[in-house]
């Protein structure tokens, strides 16, 4: 029966239409005193975090979920289906916990390799990513479940992220950061969109009028309700007004104070307030009316689902004839990585598995004959010198050339990559890449190879010293059984990479400005992110996007290009064999290489892409259509994006430095010209290589003046300011700065000093804005001290004292 939102509404008082417009505790919306039924949502996104304790800081005390592959993993099988196919059991678990939302999937562009949350986003690109979420969303919510396409927009760091400011161009914004959600949105049709905690432009996401009113529902037409991420709110009538639906979690009461206040003042009306808690009726209450039941299912069945995402996901990097290895090989397996697997990321994505995975453990149920070698410890960078040793003595009493494999299980630990913070550089732990050289001085190369496990980038410089190397992303909890799949040639390996994998952090085109002690973060890179940098600017790299072998190998032939537009639609079409002697999956990869102008474009862009199964000797043809939007900039100064003539050419193959068919196209659209040589000056030069962009040029794309928190004065400190840098600024500021520190070491006592909970808690709480850290910080943070802390920082110690009486 459908619910009649203005009856409920006649039957709400004041204060209860107000309670409607935050959450009810951390996970829940407000029933009214019981007259509208309350909804649950939870995170999410590659499995389900149901936590029935609304405890802070809790990221592992949830209901025991399925584990699967993290975004980044899954957007390698460049496959919606696997992503529909993810989605479809995480809605059926959902249905089964009862709850109505999940929050996913993140749709966030890595605009470098450092973000610490890059595992919960699929790519560098947005066309891929838009794929994949859209699918993503589609399913959840055919099943009946809601979700919440995250974290809109721009949030491509995780430093100072409750407070940066994404400086970024209109043109990159919607060419780069937006693109993805645009699909997701028209596609999927998500219930929620969660806005991001940074600001954008200048302004926070939860209030940003651009991004939540002209561009998300104007433009794109969504019509369903804008959460804001945990504790992002600030100013909360002017989020309300420009956009926001619903803040999570409560605020402790805070914000409905706040909106009382405004309401007795008459600052809010009585429509308006109408129109905001009707909002929340629609878009929230009635979902607990929809839910259907959850189909009978399995643990067992679902950890099936997971090994076969990540059996589609990880990516054969290299294979001198390594791989696969037959089952009477005797197999060493060296690393803590093989049993202490890491399998997901850290932070609120945190899933508490069904299974706990252990390749070695996986290899001996397959029938393989295996000794284990722990060699270093996870939880340290440095070396155990007595567990090295003993590996090494070890290998030597085992390893017999030709007649042993040894793999070599290595990778980013859960300190090197987390939500709440970013990395320094792409290095791996020191100690794994110490016992690597002794083992390699040892083994044959023909006999080794390197399995790797991290959510993002690292420096693959040790692949020099193995003969294969087989990278599984954060594979999920069947992780190990998947590579049981790979290694043994049960299944032939067909991802490939979302994302590039550059040789150095200082070759990464956001690196000087990335992750700074500065609110204010400059994108100078504006539209040349990943691939759309190594390619424009000639930076050579270490695996180039879209890259992954087989164990057999594809031929391309007979590209056909229609010379014209039906119904906006442009037709390709290709031939894919499989010319190996093993059947297998190809992704077949469609760029568009843009002509040169006058005016910054990418070289080359992804516009399509398809996946396809061939047995040996099997051939197909793939059909790809293309679009206006595949040959079109976005123009700032209408608006739109526009059709720009000119000669194309479109190039197909198995990645972006391979592709070996292509054709001239002459496409017809709208003569563009911006003499931005002044502007971008690198882009123009001959045989450019890298880029640097100085700030007047960048303010000269950008539009205006860039801001710089550094230059805040005493008296320009807010609520919205970081926990960090108001307490710095004052005596009080330093005791409570202080006495937060004891208190977190108190809390994780006994936890290593680089323990992730431990890194997100203390980045959390000091990079935190004060305001958001009312919602978040489970009352250590009272708007009382928020406010004393900032008029301390401004001096205003009158103003300061007074607070304290203040009701
Ligand atoms: C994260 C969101 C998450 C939310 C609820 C926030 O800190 O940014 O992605 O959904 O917490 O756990």
């Amino acid at each position: 029966m459908a619910m009649d939102i203005e009856k409920i509404l006649s039957t709400l008082t004041i204060d209860e239409k107000i309670s409607l417009l935050s959450g009810d505790g951390d996970w829940h919306t407000s029933n009214c005193n019981g007259k509208v039924p309350a909804i649950m949502m939870t995170d999410g996104p590659h499995g389900l975090r149901k936590v029935e304790s609304e405890k802070v800081g809790d990221i592992t005390g949830s209901n025991p979920a399925t584990c699967f592959p993290t975004a980044s993993a899954v957007a390698c099988s460049w496959d919606p289906e696997v992503a529909k196919k993810m989605a479809n059991a995480i809605a059926n678990e959902a249905k089964r916990e009862k709850v109505s939302i999940v929050l996913g999937c993140g749709t966030n562009i890595k605009r470098s390799p450092l973000c610490g949350r890059n595992f919960e986003y699929f790519s560098e690109d947005p066309f891929l990513t838009g794929k994949m979420a859209a699918s993503y969303i589609k399913e959840v919510q055919n099943e009946g479940v809601g979700t919440s396409l995250k974290h809109f927009a721009a949030n491509s760091q995780e430093t100072r992220r409750m407070t940066s400011n994404s400086q970024v161009d209109e043109r990159a914004l919607r060419e780069i950061y937006l693109p993805a959600f645009e699909e997701a949105v028209k596609e999927g049709k998500p219930a929620t969109v969660m806005c991001s905690y940074n600001r954008t432009n200048g302004e926070f996401g939860s209030r940003n009028k651009h991004l939540l009113t002209d561009i998300l529902r104007n433009e794109w037409g969504f019509d369903g309700a804008v959460v804001s991420d945990w504790g992002a709110t600030n100013d909360v009538v002017k989020c309300y007004r420009n956009g926001l639906t619903l803040e999570m979690p409560d605020c402790k009461g805070y914000h409905k104070k706040v909106l009382k206040k405004a309401y007795e003042a008459g600052e809010i009306s009585d429509e308006e307030l109408n129109t905001w808690a009707g909002n929340v009726l629609r878009c929230f209450s009635t979902l607990s009316e929809k839910a259907p039941e959850c189909k009978p299912f399995s643990f067992e069945d679902h950890e099936t689902i997971a090994r076969e995402i990540e059996d589609e996901c990880a990516v054969l990097l290299k294979n001198d004839n390594v791989l696969p290895i037959e089952k009477e090989k005797k197999l060493i397996i060296i690393g803590d990585m093989a049993v202490n697997m890491r399998f997901q990321g850290g932070g609120s994505s945190h899933i508490n598995p069904t299974h706990k995975p252990n390749a070695v453990r996986a290899f001996e149920e397959e029938g393989f004959f295996v000794k284990h070698l722990k060699g270093y410890l996870s939880e340290i960078d440095t070396i155990d010198e007595k567990t090295e040793n003993s590996a090494i003595e070890l290998l030597k009493e085992n390893y017999e050339k030709g007649n042993t494999k040894v793999l070599f299980f290595m990778g980013l630990t859960d300190s090197y990559e987390g939500e709440g913070y970013d990395r320094k550089n792409i290095n791996l732990p020191f100690n794994q890449i110490h016992l690597l050289r002794k083992v390699s001085e040892l083994v044959d190369k023909k006999d080794l190879a390197a399995i790797t496990f991290g959510g993002a980038p690292m420096d693959f410089d040790f692949e020099e010293k193995v003969g294969a190397v087989l990278h599984m992303y954060l594979g999920g909890q069947a992780v190990d059984k998947a590579v049981v799949d790979l290694v043994s040639g049960k299944v032939n390996p067909s991802g490939k990479l979302a994302e590039t994998m550059p040789y150095s952090v200082s070759d990464t085109p956001a690196y000087r400005y990335f992750g700074l002690d500065n609110d204010d973060v400059e994108y100078r890179e504006s539209i040349f992110v990943g691939y759309r940098y190594y390619e424009t600017f000639n930076v050579p790299v270490k695996y180039p996007f879209g890259y992954g072998l087989s164990y057999t190998d594809f031929e391309y032939s007979d590209l056909k290009v229609k010379d014209s537009y039906e119904n906006g639609e442009l037709t390709v079409s290709f031939k894919v064999k499989n010319i190996g002697n093993v059947a297998g999956k190809e992704v077949a990869e469609l760029y568009v290489i843009n002509p040169k102008e006058n005016f910054i474009r990418s070289a080359i862009e992804l516009k399509g892409f398809k996946k396809v199964y061939l047995n040996p000797g099997e051939e197909k043809e793939v059909e790809i259509k293309l679009s206006e939007r595949s040959f079109s900039v976005f123009d700032v100064s209408k608006n739109k994006f526009t059709v720009i003539e000119g000669e194309y050419e479109i190039a197909v193959g198995g990645n972006i430095k391979d592709l070996p068919l292509r054709k001239k196209i002459s496409i017809k659209g709208e003569k563009y010209f911006r003499d931005e040589e002044k502007l971008f000056p690198d882009y123009f030069k001959e045989n450019k290589r890298g880029m640097e962009i100085s700030k007047e040029q960048f303010e000269g794309l950008y539009g205006r003046k860039l801001g710089n928190d550094k230059d805040r004065k005493r008296g320009d400190y807010t609520i919205c300011c970081s926990f960090d840098d108001v307490t710095r600024k004052s005596l009080f500021g330093l005791i409570i700065r202080g006495v937060v520190s004891l208190v977190i070491k108190l809390m994780f006592k006994g936890k290593p000093k680089n323990s992730p909970e431990m890194k997100m808690v203390r980045m959390g709480l000091f990079e935190g804005n004060l305001e958001g850290l009312i919602s978040v910080s489970g009352g250590a943070i009272s708007p009382k001290l928020a406010n004393m802390l900032v008029y301390n920082a401004n001096r205003k110690y009158f103003k300061a004292i007074k607070t304290i009486f203040e009701k």
